[in-house]
């Protein structure tokens, strides 16, 4: 199974780094898969920690990939590191071993420590919407406008139905970044 998550974790000197990952969920195991160049795998390498953030507020993900990179964090508890403060839940894990790939490394952690935030309020298709659009927007040098165009006008109608504030900002974001970079590629 793979999760939609926020993975944080810091470089040598400490800084914080925020990225969107699908973690890979095998019992106990939890495998991250960085593409390469990545820095969220530079920083896993250096310090065998990252923490993994479970969060429904989707303004992360969809700021995280047109640089709103920002957001609010705290002390991890038991490893040197930051948590996101808008998680629902988030867990600790270390690097147990890795397997090397020239495009996309497999990262073997196994957690330190899980703690609950908050509770999961139930499924909304609209942040389902921003996910599937975030996803669109690292893929649009690689999709043709016609098939960007006809997925978001899908996506939208769920996202109408259900969308509330964090979710049209998310959308917004992420729906603009779209049209900018179509018109980039048409010029
Ligand atoms: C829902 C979602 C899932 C993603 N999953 C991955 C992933 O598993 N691996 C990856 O390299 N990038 C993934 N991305 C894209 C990265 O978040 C983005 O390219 C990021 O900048 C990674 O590079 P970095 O580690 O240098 O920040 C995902 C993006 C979204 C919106």
């Amino acid at each position: 199974m793979i999760q939609e998550t926020i993975v944080t974790t810091q470089d040598a000197e400490g800084n914080t780094h925020i990225a969107p990952m699908g973690i890979h969920v095998a019992g106990d195991e939890y495998i991250i898969l960085p593409f390469k160049p990545s820095i969220t795998l530079d920083n896993i390498l250096a310090t065998k920690t990252a923490v993994i953030n479970y969060t429904d507020d989707v303004r992360v993900f969809a700021g995280c990939l047109t640089g709103r990179r920002d957001w609010p964090l705290e002390r991890a508890e038991k490893i040197d590191a930051y948590a996101l403060s808008a998680s629902l839940a988030h867990c600790e894990v270390k690097l147990t071993h890795t397997e090397d790939d020239p495009v996309r490394p497999q990262l073997f952690c196994t957690a330190v420590h899980q703690v609950n935030h908050a509770p999961f309020k139930g499924y909304n298709r609209a942040q389902f919407s921003v996910l599937e659009a975030a996803i669109l927007l690292s893929r649009v040098t690689r999709l043709s406008a016609a098939k960007i165009n006809t997925e978001l006008e899908y996506l939208h109608i769920g996202f109408n139905k259900t969308a509330g504030p964090n979710e049209r900002e998310a959308w917004e974001w992420i729906t603009r970044a779209i049209e900018q970079k179509l018109r980039e590629s048409v010029n």
